[in-house]
C-alpha cells in the first residue's frame, strides 16, 4: 500500500530556442520574432496556481528549468518566476535550482541575475568543442563561445555547473571524442551528462541520417571516456551522468528514484503520488506554447491525465531505478509503488539466471552485462498484458 508520498521536485519547461537543432526531439520551437516572455511567465504562474492543489504543502526539494533554451529568458523574468514559485509553494531552503543554458545565449549580466534570483546550478549545452562537429549538429555557438560561457558561469558565482557533451557524432573518431572530453575536463565542471547521439523519430537526422560511427568505435569511445572521467574523480552514477562526490544532480536523481514531480509549462509532465486515494497520477500539459498559454490555469491546459495501473508500476519503476549504477535499496520498490517485493520474484529469478541483475539482501543493481543489455533486462519486468492506464480526467482531486 502507498503509505507516504516520496520527495517532490518541480520542473518548469521553457520551450523556445534560437534555432531548432536537427537531432533534437524536445518540445522546443524556433523563437521567431522573440520570446513572449511576460505572457509565458504569467501563464506559468496561472498554471502553478491551478496545479498547486495537487501537492498541497509538500516541500519542493529541487527546481529544474529546462527547455528549449531557458537562457533566452531575462534575469528579471527568471526572478519573477522563482519569486512566484516561492510565494506559492514551500521550497526547501537548500533546494537545488538548475537552469539549462545554450552557450550561444550566454551573457555575463544575465548569468549574474540568474544567480541572484536563486539559481544555484547551471547546465550548459556544450555538445562538442570542435568547429566541424558543432556545424554538423547545427549548433549556434563555437567551441570558444562554449568555453567562455562556462567561465561566465563561474564569474557569476556558479560553483555547480553541468556540461552536456555528446559522442557518436557524424563521422566521428575515438580521438576526436576524447579530445572533446579533455577540453571539457580542463574546465573542471562538477558534473557531466555524456550522451550518445541518438536518431530520434520526427527529427531531420532521423529522416536523413548523417554517417554515424561504427558501433566498435562507439564502444571504444565509451570505454576510454568512462576511464578518463573516473580518473578525473567523477562517479558514474547513472547511464549518462557523472558527478564529483556529493554533486549528483538531485533533481534527476529524484526521477530515477521514482520520486514525484510537478511539471509546469508547455508539454510538461507531472507524476504525483496521492496516498489517500492510493493513486499515482500522471499528467501532461498542452504541448503547443500558444495552446498552453491560452489554457493555462484552467482544466483545458491538461492534455492527458491518468492513474498508473499496478501492472505498469513495476516497469515504470525499473525503467528509472535500474539506470542508476548502484541500483536501488529493495525497500524503495514498495515505498514508491505500494506493491510487495514478491511481485518481482519471477522476473528477478530470470534476470539473475541470465547474469543481468545482482540481487542482494538490501539492494538490487544491474550487473555490467545488465547495463550493457539494459533493454533486455527491462523487458523481463513488463507485465504479460501491459495496461494502458485508467483515464481519470474526471477524477475529483
Ligand atoms: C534541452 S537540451 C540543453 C540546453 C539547450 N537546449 C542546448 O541544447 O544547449 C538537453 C540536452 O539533451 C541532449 N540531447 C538532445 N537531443 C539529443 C539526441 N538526439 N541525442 C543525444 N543527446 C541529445 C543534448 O546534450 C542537450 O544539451
Ligand atoms: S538548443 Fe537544445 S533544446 Fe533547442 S533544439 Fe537544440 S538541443 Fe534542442
Amino acid at each position: 500500500m502507498l503509505e507516504t508520498a516520496p520527495p517532490l521536485s518541480l520542473y518548469i519547461h521553457l520551450p523556445w530556442c534560437v534555432r531548432k537543432c536537427p537531432y533534437c526531439d524536445f518540445n522546443s520551437y524556433r523563437v521567431g520574432t522573440g520570446v513572449p516572455e511576460s505572457t509565458y511567465i504569467r501563464a506559468l504562474l496561472s498554471d502553478l496556481n491551478y496545479s498547486r492543489s495537487l501537492v498541497g504543502d509538500r516541500v519542493i526539494q529541487s527546481i529544474f528549468m529546462g527547455g528549449g533554451t531557458p537562457s533566452l529568458f531575462s534575469g528579471d523574468g527568471i526572478r519573477t518566476l522563482l519569486d512566484g514559485v516561492r510565494g506559492s509553494l514551500k521550497v526547501a531552503h537548500d533546494a537545488e535550482i538548475s537552469l539549462e543554458t545554450n552557450p550561444g545565449t550566454a551573457e555575463a549580466h544575465r548569468f549574474q541575475a540568474y544567480r541572484e534570483a536563486g539559481v544555484n546550478r547551471l547546465s550548459l549545452g556544450v555538445q562538442s568543442l570542435r568547429a566541424e562537429k558543432l556545424a554538423s549538429l547545427g549548433r549556434i555557438h563555437s567551441g570558444r563561445e562554449a568555453l567562455e560561457a562556462f567561465q561566465l558561469g563561474r564569474q557569476a558565482g556558479f560553483d555547480n555547473i553541468n556540461i552536456d557533451l555528446m559522442y557518436g557524432l557524424p563521422e566521428d573518431t575515438v580521438e576526436g571524442s576524447i579530445e572533446d572530453m579533455e577540453q571539457a575536463l580542463a574546465l573542471a565542471p562538477e558534473h557531466f551528462s555524456w550522451y550518445q547521439l541518438t536518431l530520434e523519430p520526427n527529427t531531420p537526422f532521423y529522416h536523413r541520417p548523417p554517417p554515424l560511427p561504427h558501433e566498435d568505435i562507439i564502444a571504444d569511445v565509451e570505454q576510454r571516456g568512462r576511464d578518463r572521467l573516473r580518473d578525473a574523480g567523477f562517479q558514474h552514477y547513472e547511464v549518462s551522468a557523472y558527478a564529483k562526490p556529493g554533486l549528483q544532480c538531485r533533481h534527476n536523481r529524484n526521477y530515477w528514484e521514482f520520486g514525484d514531480y510537478l511539471g509546469l509549462g508547455a508539454g510538461a509532465h507531472s507524476k504525483i503520488t496521492l496516498p489517500k486515494k492510493r493513486v499515482i497520477l500522471r499528467q501532461a500539459k498542452r504541448r503547443q506554447p500558444g495552446a498552453y498559454i491560452d489554457a493555462a490555469g484552467t482544466p483545458d491546459s491538461i492534455e492527458t491525465e491518468y492513474a498508473l495501473m499496478a501492472e505498469d508500476l513495476t516497469i515504470e519503476f525499473m525503467m528509472n531505478a535500474l539506470r542508476l549504477t548502484q541500483g536501488f535499496a529493495s525497500e524503495l520498490f514498495t515505498a514508491r509503488t505500494g506493491l510487495p517485493l514478491s511481485v518481482l520474484n519471477p522476473a528477478l529469478n530470470l534476470a539473475r539466471q541470465r547474469g543481468l541483475l545482482a540481487v542482494g539482501p538490501e539492494r538490487m543493481q544491474a550487473t555490467a552485462k545488465g547495463r550493457l543489455f539494459l533493454d533486455n533486462l527491462l523487458q523481463l519486468f513488463f507485465a504479460p498484458k501491459p495496461g494502458q492506464g485508467t483515464n481519470i480526467v474526471n477524477l475529483k482531486l
